[in-house]
């Protein structure tokens, strides 16, 4: 599941809250209130719940505004949704729009980005995955959207990815922005995307998840030994007649399939009238 969007607390200190960053943050949200809805937030996260998965994957946006009251709130809702070793959290732009610079920023949620390594990208081991945690959050411009991973970031992801290919692991990389050409505009882009999808045709991995564009995507890109499969979710918490399409997230189901695996993608969302059902279900080859 992704960008949730979580409301900013309520104001508690009068006029210079108003005036201070976090008023921005609640006025930003209140603008977009008819977009990203609580209930259906609620209803998604009770559905992901019924489905009880062995992991749940978030690929960022919890905040709008990165103040320390959003990062506090949704730290009680990702303590709600699952204990931190059942859930793995890339941080998206939002998460960085303000707040402490460099790699302190995502230490309120550390329990939540991985196991191993000592920044991002962190790697979790369940059963035969390796969930591959990339951040390309960074502070940008109020106006602009954009993502970075970094040459280091890069490094280490291709020494991961081969060492994990290595041990057969299925490799599942995470961040929130999307990567192939066109998903989004160069403003909401993710800047070094083209040396990711070279890092990724070099050492493989089985799949690619990412938030941002608040649309359900799926498109491909070149791997050493075919195409990987890159899946986008919705915002969670989307209403039925926003902007944006509604509220989905998606069932992953892996199986060894001889010497590789295969994926089912169970696609759940919100319905017109209000509900959260099955949308349908597809076997990544
Ligand atoms: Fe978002
Ligand atoms: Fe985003």
């Amino acid at each position: 599941m992704s960008d949730p969007h979580l409301p900013p607390p309520r104001f508690r200190n009068g006029l210079r809250e108003l005036l201070s960053k976090r008023s921005l943050s609640r006025i930003a949200w209140r603008r977009k209130r008819h977009a990203h809805s609580p209930a259906v937030l609620a209803a998604i996260v009770d559905d992901v719940k019924a489905y009880a998965p062995d992991h749940i994957v978030l690929t960022g946006d919890l905040t709008n505004f990165a103040t320390p009251e959003e990062f506090a709130a949704a730290s009680v809702w990702l303590r709600e949704l699952s204990p931190p070793q059942g859930l793995t959290l890339s941080p998206g732009n939002h998460d960085a729009l303000t707040g402490v610079s460099g790699a302190d920023r995502f230490t309120p949620w550390a329990d939540w980005l991985g196991d191993e390594g000592e920044s991002f990208p962190y790697v979790r081991r369940r059963g035969p995955v390796a969930v591959i945690n990339l951040c390309s959050a960074l502070p940008t411009a109020f106006y602009l959207a954009q993502g970075e991973l970094g040459a280091s970031q890069l490094e280490r992801l291709g020494a991961i990815l081969q060492a994990a290919g290595r041990e057969g692991l299925y490799r599942m990389v995470l961040l929130h922005h999307p990567i192939t050409v066109g998903m989004v505009s160069w403003r909401k882009s993710l800047v070094d995307a083209a040396p990711l999808r070279e890092t990724l045709r070099r050492h493989g991995a089985e799949l690619v998840l990412h938030g941002h564009a608040h649309a359900p995507t799926i498109a491909m890109t070149a791997g050493p030994a075919g195409a990987i499969p890159v899946l986008g979710a919705p915002s969670a918490s989307s209403g039925a007649h926003g902007r944006h399409p509604a509220a989905r997230w998606h069932g992953l189901e892996i199986e060894r399939d001889g010497a590789g695996f295969s994926t089912r993608v169970v696609a759940r969302g919100l319905t017109a009238d209000g509900g959260i059902e099955e949308l349908g279900r597809y076997v990544l080859a």
